[in-house]
C-alpha cells in the first residue's frame, strides 16, 4: 500500500504588486506516490516546485486543489496529532533549522514534550543518548549548542529530532545539499540504514542528481511546476524519456561521473 499519495496537486501564489490579483502557479497537476519502505526522489532545477510539494505534504502549505492521502486515508486540512507525528521533515540548512539557543539534547527532548504520547519511559538523558546513538552521535553532543556542532552533526541532530516521533514518512528537502561531499555520503548512508531499520518511507527532494542516484528507488522529475517524468531510478537514469531529464543528467554528468558515485 502507498504510504503517501499526492493526486493532482495544484498550488498557486499571489503575484506581489499585480493589480488584478493574478496568481503564479508553482505546482500544477502533480501526482506521485511513495510506497512503504520506498525512497522516492523529486528532482528538478531550482524553482521547479519541489519545496512547495514538500511543504504541502508536511502541512506547511495548503494546496489550491488536489488530494493528499496517507496510508490510504485523505489527509484532512486540520491534521490530527498522530498524523503530524507520522510525517516529519528534515530541512536543507541544518544550522538555521535548529534553535541556536537550545542544546542538542533539549532540541530532541522538545519533540517528546510536544507529543507526550511518544515520550519514552525511563530517564530522559538515557532516551536522548539513545536518540543520538541512532544517528551515530556521541551522548556528549547533547550538551552542545548548534553553533558548537559541524554541519553534518547538526543534520544528524535534525534527523534525530524527526525520528524521536517514530515517523512513517520522512520528507527530506535538500537535506544533504549544504554538506561537504564526504559528509553527504555519510548522511546518505545513514538514511539508507534508517530506512531498513525503521521501515521508513522517504520523499527525498534534491536538485543534485548525483545524490539522488545514490539513494532513490524511484525518481520524479519536475520542471516549472509540473512532473515531466517518473519511474524506477535505474530506468530514469539509464534511459530518460523526457528531454528535460536528459538535459539535467547531462549537466550532472559534467560535474560528476555518476557511475563512480553509485555505492549501494
Ligand atoms: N510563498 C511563496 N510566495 C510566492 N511564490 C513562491 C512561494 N514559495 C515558492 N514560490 C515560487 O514557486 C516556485 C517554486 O518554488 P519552490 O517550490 O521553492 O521550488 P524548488 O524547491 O524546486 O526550488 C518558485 O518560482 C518560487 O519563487
Ligand atoms: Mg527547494
Amino acid at each position: 500500500m502507498s504510504v503517501l499519495t499526492v493526486e493532482k496537486l495544484r498550488v498557486t501564489f499571489p503575484i506581489r504588486g499585480s493589480l488584478r490579483r493574478a496568481r503564479f502557479t508553482a505546482v500544477e497537476d502533480a501526482s506521485l506516490t511513495v510506497d512503504e519502505n520506498e525512497i522516492v526522489a523529486v528532482v528538478g532545477e531550482s524553482g521547479s516546485g519541489k519545496t512547495t510539494v514538500a511543504r504541502c505534504v508536511v502541512g506547511l502549505q495548503r494546496p489550491d486543489a488536489g488530494e493528499l492521502r496517507f496510508e490510504g486515508s485523505t489527509i484532512p486540512a486540520r491534521r490530527p496529532p498522530e498524523l503530524k507525528q507520522a510525517i516529519q521533515m528534515v530541512f536543507q540548512d541544518p544550522r538555521s533549522s535548529l534553535n541556536p539557543r537550545m542544546r542538542a539534547g533539549a532540541i530532541i527532548e522538545e519533540a517528546w514534550l510536544t507529543h507526550p504520547s511518544t515520550a519514552p519511559p525511563g530517564p530522559r538523558s538515557t532516551a536522548i543518548a539513545g536518540a543520538l546513538a541512532d544517528v551515530g552521535l556521541d551522548p556528549e553532543v547533547a550538551r552542545r549548542y548548534p553553533a558548537q556542532l559541524s554541519g553534518g552533526q547538526c543534520q544528524r541532530v535534525s534527523l534525530a529530532r524527526a525520528l524521536t516521533l517514530s515517523p512513517r514518512l520522512l520528507v527530506c528537502d535538500e537535506a544533504v545539499s549544504a554538506l561537504d561531499v564526504s559528509v553527504q555520503a555519510q548522511v546518505l548512508r545513514l538514511l539508507v540504514e534508517l530506512r531498513a531499520t525503521r521501515r521508513l518511507s522517504m520523499l527525498f527532494i534534491s536538485h543534485d542528481l548525483g545524490v539522488v542516484h545514490q539513494i532513490a528507488d524511484r525518481v520524479v522529475v519536475m520542471r516549472a511546476g509540473q512532473i515531466v517524468e517518473q519511474g524506477a531510478a535505474d530506468a530514469v537514469f539509464s534511459n530518460p524519456s523526457h528531454e528535460y531529464t536528459r538535459a539535467l543528467l547531462d549537466a550532472a554528468l559534467e560535474l560528476n561521473d555518476l557511475s563512480t558515485l553509485r555505492n549501494r
